[in-house]
């Protein structure tokens, strides 16, 4: 097997063997002298897990400054300073950030149920968003969000921070290099066996109605007393996640479509699944698989996802099974292998047939095909530097799209239509049928 290890030092030349054109993938932190020396002045809205690592990812992007942020914890105004490692304006009412005109652009890393206000809010004050995925909580939500993006010409990038990865880029370059030959099946999982991994998150002992404001985190959401175990995990919740489907498939369908530029919504699904290990309040399944059909040119993809939270074994990956080499993407690898697809006397059809028969069909078949065709190559792999940071890399394509107003590969439209892939897979489990979307009313059948 070759193995290729990529820095992100310079432009960065992939690809070994014969079969490889010479490729270039350039990591997009490395692009930023494109920018025309304007920093990006951005606020945070939503400051806890996600928020704090986009703030720690964005200070390697020198394209952009923080000047401000919002959460509903008190706690985490401090949180993010220590993410950033500056001091900055923080408040608990977003709107406040949105009315400053030194803002520019909003990250929005709030629980799933805020993000259709905070974009449609952001959008109207005239700010370019960066949305965490799932982009939206309901297939409602992400086409309004689609719409005020489109009317007001912002910039929109949604965060599965994949898609900005040179991992990733490798992996579009084998594919439209077209060496998998066609590729009808994707299989992908990403799988975990620790707490943290079923989102049984801590709550802090300051946690109290005096330090997290509930009612404007409960939102259109049904009205309860405080309750720390919903604002701190709420993605067992439907009233403000999304469950595995939200969390980790749009991460994987997000890849999938960057690497195969499949670009509409799944046609259909099926899903499986159980709250099998955690006996808890939770609402979403500890183990998901959902099998959907893709349409696409070349007459269909199927993609079966598979996410367990009571065994890692495999943990993230996803596989592209083509009819003449397989490839397979870890958390930090692509592995190409080509499949032997040389035509060869096959004896086992002949296994019926006399001896006499067989040798006649032996002959026939070896004068037709006389020419030794070539080995089909080794297996390639390439490695991710370590500690290498595509959060950096996406927030450095969406700083980009903001100064230069072109669209970045992770759009309304890509965002919108991977969160589809979500709320189909969370219809058919919950309903316990198939999942069909309908592409002239965008909805969802049954
Ligand atoms: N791209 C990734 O790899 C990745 C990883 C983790 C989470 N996420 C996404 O990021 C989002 C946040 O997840 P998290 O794990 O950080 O959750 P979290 O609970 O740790 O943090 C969410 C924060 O948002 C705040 N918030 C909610 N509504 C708000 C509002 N209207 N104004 C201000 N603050 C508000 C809450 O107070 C909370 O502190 C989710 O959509 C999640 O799916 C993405």
């Amino acid at each position: 097997m070759k193995t290729t290890s990529m820095t992100r030092r310079d432009f960065v030349r992939l690809g070994v063997g014969a079969a490889v054109t010479s490729t270039l993938v350039k990591s997009p932190l490395l692009a930023e002298a494109a920018s025309d020396g304007h920093k990006v002045r951005f606020a945070v809205v939503g400051t806890g897990i996600r928020g704090c690592d986009l703030l720690r990812s964005a200070r390697k992007v020198s394209t952009g400054v923080c000047v401000g942020a919002a959460d509903l914890y008190v706690t985490r105004y401090q949180a993010a300073k220590e993410a950033y490692g500056s001091d900055f304006p923080t408040t608990g009412d977003y709107r406040v950030l949105l009315d400053r005109e030194d803002v520019d652009a909003v990250f929005i890393a709030t629980s799933d149920h805020h993000h259709r206000r905070v974009t449609l809010d952001a959008i109207a004050a005239g700010k370019d968003v960066y949305c965490e995925k799932p982009m939206s909580h309901t297939v409602a939500d992400g086409f309004q969000m689609v719409e005020a993006v489109a009317e007001s010409k912002r910039i929109f990038q949604a965060g599965s921070q994949r898609v900005s990865s040179i991992l990733y880029a490798r992996a579009r370059e084998i594919y439209a290099s077209g060496r998998l030959g066609e590729v009808h099946e994707i299989d992908a999982q990403w799988n975990r066996n620790s707490p943290g991994g079923a989102w049984l998150y801590p709550i802090p002992p300051d946690a109290s109605p005096e330090t997290v404001d509930w009612k404007a985190f409960l939102l259109d959401a049904e009205d309860r007393p405080f309750d720390p175990v919903r604002f701190f995990r709420w993605r067992w919740f439907k009233d403000y996640g999304s469950g595995l489907g939200g969390d980790l498939f749009v991460h994987l369908l997000s890849g999938i479509k960057a690497i195969t530029g499949l670009s509409a919504p799944p046609s259909r699904a099926y899903s499986m699944g159980g709250i099998y290990h955690y006996k808890d309040a939770r609402e979403f399944p500890d183990l998901l698989e959902t099998l959907y059909e893709f349409p696409s040119e070349n007459g269909g993809v199927q993609v079966h996802l598979h996410c367990n939270q009571a065994n890692n074994d495999g943990n993230e990956g996803i596989k592209f099974y083509g009819s003449t080499g397989t490839m397979v993407l870890t958390g930090t690898t692509v592995t190409f292998t080509p499949q032997d697809v040389r035509p060869k006397f096959e004896p086992y059809g002949w296994g019926g047939m006399t001896a006499a028969q067989r040798d006649t069909g032996m002959n026939e078949w070896k004068a037709a095909h006389p020419e030794k065709l070539p080995e089909p190559g080794d297996a390639e792999t390439f490695t991710l530097p370590k500690g290498y940071d595509d959060t950096a890399d996406h927030i450095a394509n969406f700083f980009n799209a903001v100064v230069t107003r072109k669209h970045v590969l992770e759009d309304e439209v890509f965002g919108n239509n991977a969160a589809i892939g979500c709320h189909l897979a969370n219809y058919s489990y919950f309903h316990r049928s198939a999942a069909i979307w309908d592409e002239t009313t965008k909805t969802i059948k049954g």
